[in-house]
């Protein structure tokens, strides 16, 4: 499909400001929790948008999204787009959004164009890609994918100890959970537009990256248990203080990652909560949450074993009970090669420079791999800054991976 005209990309950079305003913090900070008051506005406004452009909007039972463009042959499997539209605490506005709005832009030029297509394209808008509320991430395709068992999504629960089940109901999904996976054929291939939440796109001076591999996440939580007690009264020998045996488990955890030697090994601690939390008490029991990433899993695992002889060691040591469990240890995905050089080929007719690259960061697109081709597209984000209420994408970087989805999404679905 040629695109002759300049895209406007006015209605979607003010459709990505008007999303942003929908959270519960205040501009510029963007916070998006599942199922959260902002989570629900948010998703009707997108509906919203999905419907004026003429999309049948359906929703499954744990609050998936697809607003389908009706193809000519509805009978074939449809081609899908999208990402997700919740939001971490302290986040910018681009993260999951622009693919969402974005494909529902590209979608809305094409039909502007008078382009017809012979399948459906679906914009597909994952629920809670982030892992804020539940603790782990893309809980939405995992289920499609079937990764997560309805009795496992339902034994999920939150930190104020609300469980999944009742969550999920009070937002408005009904439906069976088992309901919500999708068999191997329900999409004939998917792609997913993303900023790149690193450096190298922007560094390089490049237009688009064509994710080849998504890399492998893992999460476990560690529960340590000490003894509390008095912060004066309590002298330093003998104490079993909780956090002190966390803060060995941060730094044996980032030395495990660096130790690799590789580049692409990372281990983050991005939660670590105390109790009782008072400035004059020793800390009696800390919870950790550990983020630990490859994108060769073999190696990832390694870094998980020395994480775990070291909670073995300190708990010796320290005379404290630590216990893991390992939230998720996902496989790294491989993308499609001819999605892959259709999307070279789109990057190439809309005079845009591509390269290939690996994802660090997860995506939905990890769980839709096990069910349908995928392929990511990249843009670039200032500073490769992400997850952080400062990311930012120009227009002019989110204009060309419209223009190259759009070019992509009606190549697929000719
Ligand atoms: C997704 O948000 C990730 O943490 O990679
Ligand atoms: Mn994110
Ligand atoms: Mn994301």
């Amino acid at each position: 499909m040629e695109i002759r005209a300049p895209l406007s990309i006015d209605r979607l950079i003010s459709e990505l400001n008007a999303l942003a305003k929908i959270s519960a913090a205040d501009p510029p900070v963007v916070t998006r929790v599942v199922f959260s008051e902002a989570d629900l506005r948010a998703r009707a406004y997108v509906k919203g948008l999905c419907r004026e452009a003429g999309l049948d909007v359906h929703e499954d039972a744990i609050g998936n999204t697809f607003a389908r463009w009706q193809g000519a042959e509805p009978n074939l499997a449809p081609i899908g787009t999208g990402s997700h539209i919740d939001a971490i605490p302290n986040a910018g506005l681009y993260d999951g959004s622009v693919g969402v709005l974005g494909g529902l832009e590209a979608i809305r030029v094409l039909q502007q164009l008078g382009f017809k297509p012979r399948r459906s394209i679906e914009l597909v808008i994952f629920t809670a890609e982030e892992p804020t509320r539940f603790g782990i991430g893309c809980l939405g395709s995992r289920m499609m994918a079937g990764v997560l068992s309805p009795s496992q999504a339902n034994a999920l629960r939150d930190k104020e100890g609300r469980n999944l089940e009742d969550l999920r109901r009070e937002a408005g999904f009904n439906g069976a959970l088992d309901s919500v996976q999708l068999s191997a054929g329900r999409f004939h291939q998917f792609v997913e537009m993303h900023i790149e939440q690193g450096p190298i796109l922007e560094q390089e001076g490049i237009d688009i990256g064509l994710v080849t591999h998504i890399a492998a996440p893992a999460s476990m939580r560690i529960l340590i248990e000490g003894e509390g007690g008095h912060a004066g009264g309590r002298l330093m020998p003998g104490r079993k203080d909780a956090l002190a045996a966390g803060a060995e488990l941060i730094l044996a955890l980032e030395s495990a990652a660096t130790s690799t030697g590789a580049i692409d090994s990372v281990g983050t601690v991005g939660v670590c909560e105390v109790f009782p939390g008072a400035v004059n008490s020793i800390p009696s029991r800390v919870r950790l949450e550990t983020d630990i990433r490859d994108i060769d899993a073999a190696r990832r695992d390694r870094v998980i074993e020395n994480l775990r002889s070291a909670c073995e060691q300190v708990a010796t040591r320290r005379g404290v009970s630590i216990q893991t469990e390992m939230i998720n240890a996902d496989p790294p995905a491989t993308c499609d090669p001819s999605i892959l050089h259709a999307m070279e080929q789109a990057a190439q007719g809309a005079g845009k420079s591509s390269k290939r690259m690996v994802s660090r960061a997860y995506h939905d697109s990890l769980f839709m791999a096990r069910i349908t081709p995928v392929a990511m597209l990249f843009i670039p984000c200032r500073g490769g800054v992400s997850h952080r209420p400062d990311e930012y994408a120009s227009p002019v970087w989110i204009g060309s991976g419209v223009h190259v989805l759009a070019r992509t999404l009606a190549a697929l679905a000719s």
